[in-house]
């Protein structure tokens, strides 16, 4: 078990020895203890060195009452605190609790029953587990509602675009078919159904994103299919990009839209050799993972099974954590005017999302990016 680092901020000698002596009692508890007699000194202390709870005295040469408190939150705002009294003062450890402290105690109940020490210090650790457990599910809740919203939105408009734009093209065609020996006509006529027919690439990709696009799944083995379009990537990616296969000697059979699949690699592989403008080594690999708590956990909506893994490594300029909060929104994107729609990762995350599967990124500046993508195993 790991050990618990506990800061005693007291300067009566015989409250410390007390505390010693009660955490003492639970050996294996994994306690250990720092004791400073100085609120000063406690401050320095947390500045420098990882603590999981701290045992505060109330009454110290440098600070009195509930500013001590403040301070040593405001010092580790993460760290739970469990306020001791000596005497039976209840509004002033109530007013600790109101001001941040996780729990109090009676020096006095300390001595009779040594191990409440134990159990405060053991339910401030669990409650503030559960908050950060709980701001976590929070984040991952808004992000999932936030993609959803999007979602909604992109594919309302694309939708209607969609048919305006089918009326422009047909009626264009029309023209074009009734009015061919009018050269000039025809001239702006093909700039008309250039114009449109981008218009409906893009309109295809916002559908993408919002999971509109119709699939059709077939049963194939992984590592054949990226075998297979890795040529074709290779091209795109152009010569200074070296693309590697690491892929299992196994087959691993999946059940997706191949045309799904090409996209979702073709949009990967475009930002990484983006992100490596002097070239380098892009690596495609294939993995096996089966849904153990931790992933459910990180990934609401999965359902229990095997999965194949999929990953994409690029050793480019990474991201930094603002960018990589918004990676897969539709138009968002770093790259200039003209360069980039932003539609790319947003298409990605929509075709991984009705194959059921899911995206973890790892990135940092400087330090490349892998995106791992996993689908159900057939
Ligand atoms: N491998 C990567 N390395 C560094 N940054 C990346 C990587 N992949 C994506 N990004 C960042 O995410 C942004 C969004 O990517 P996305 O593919 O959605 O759009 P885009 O590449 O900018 O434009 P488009 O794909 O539509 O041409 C990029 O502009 C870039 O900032
Ligand atoms: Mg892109």
């Amino acid at each position: 078990m790991p050990s618990v680092q506990i800061l005693l901020i007291e300067d009566l000698a015989e409250d410390a020895q007390l505390i010693r002596e009660a955490l003492a009692a639970e050996p294996s508890a994994g306690f250990k203890l720092t004791h400073v007699d100085r609120l000063v000194n406690g401050l320095r202390h947390l500045g420098e060195h990882p603590v999981d709870v701290v045992l505060l005295d109330l009454k110290l040469p440098d600070s009195e009452g509930i500013e001590t408190v403040v301070a040593v939150r405001a010092r580790a705002p993460h760290v739970p605190i469990v306020v001791l009294t000596a005497s039976d003062d209840t509004a002033l450890a109530v007013e600790a609790v109101q001001k941040g402290a996780a729990d109090y105690l009676v020096k006095g109940y300390v001595q009779v029953y040594p191990s409440l020490l134990a159990r405060a210090i053991r339910y401030a650790l669990e409650r503030r587990r559960a908050e950060a457990e709980r701001a976590r599910l929070q984040r991952q809740l808004s992000q999932a509602q936030k993609m959803e919203t999007i979602g909604r939105f992109a594919g309302g408009i694309a939708h209607d675009f969609k048919n305006v734009l089918q009326v422009i093209l047909s009626l264009a065609w029309l023209i074009r078919s009734h009015r061919q020996d009018d050269r000039e006509l025809m001239a702006n006529v093909e700039e008309l159904v250039h114009a449109a027919e981008s218009g409906s690439g893009l309109v295809q990709q916002l559908l993408a994103f919002s999971r509109q696009q119709p699939l059709e799944p077939a049963h194939f083995d992984l590592n054949e299919a990226v075998r297979e379009i890795s040529r074709l990537l290779q091209q795109l990616v152009g010569e200074p990009v070296r693309l590697q296969l690491e892929l299992l000697p196994e087959p691993l059979m999946v059940r997706m839209d191949r045309t799904g699949l090409e996209q979702i690699l073709m949009n990967l592989c475009a930002n990484a050799r983006d992100s490596m403008p002097q070239g380098g080594p892009l690596t495609i690999r294939t993995a096996r993972r089966t849904a153990d708590e931790p992933f459910l956990d990180a990934h609401p909506g999965l359902s229990m099974g095997d999965y194949v893994g999929l990953s994409v490594q690029d050793r480019g300029q990474g991201m930094d954590p603002a960018v990589a909060a918004h990676l897969f929104e539709p138009f968002f994107t770093t790259k200039q005017l003209g360069q980039g729609t932003g539609l790319g990762l947003a298409v990605v995350y929509g075709l991984v999302q009705q194959h059921q599967g899911c995206i973890e990124v790892e990135t940092a500046p400087g330090r490349g990016t892998t995106f791992h993508l996993y689908f159900p195993r057939q």
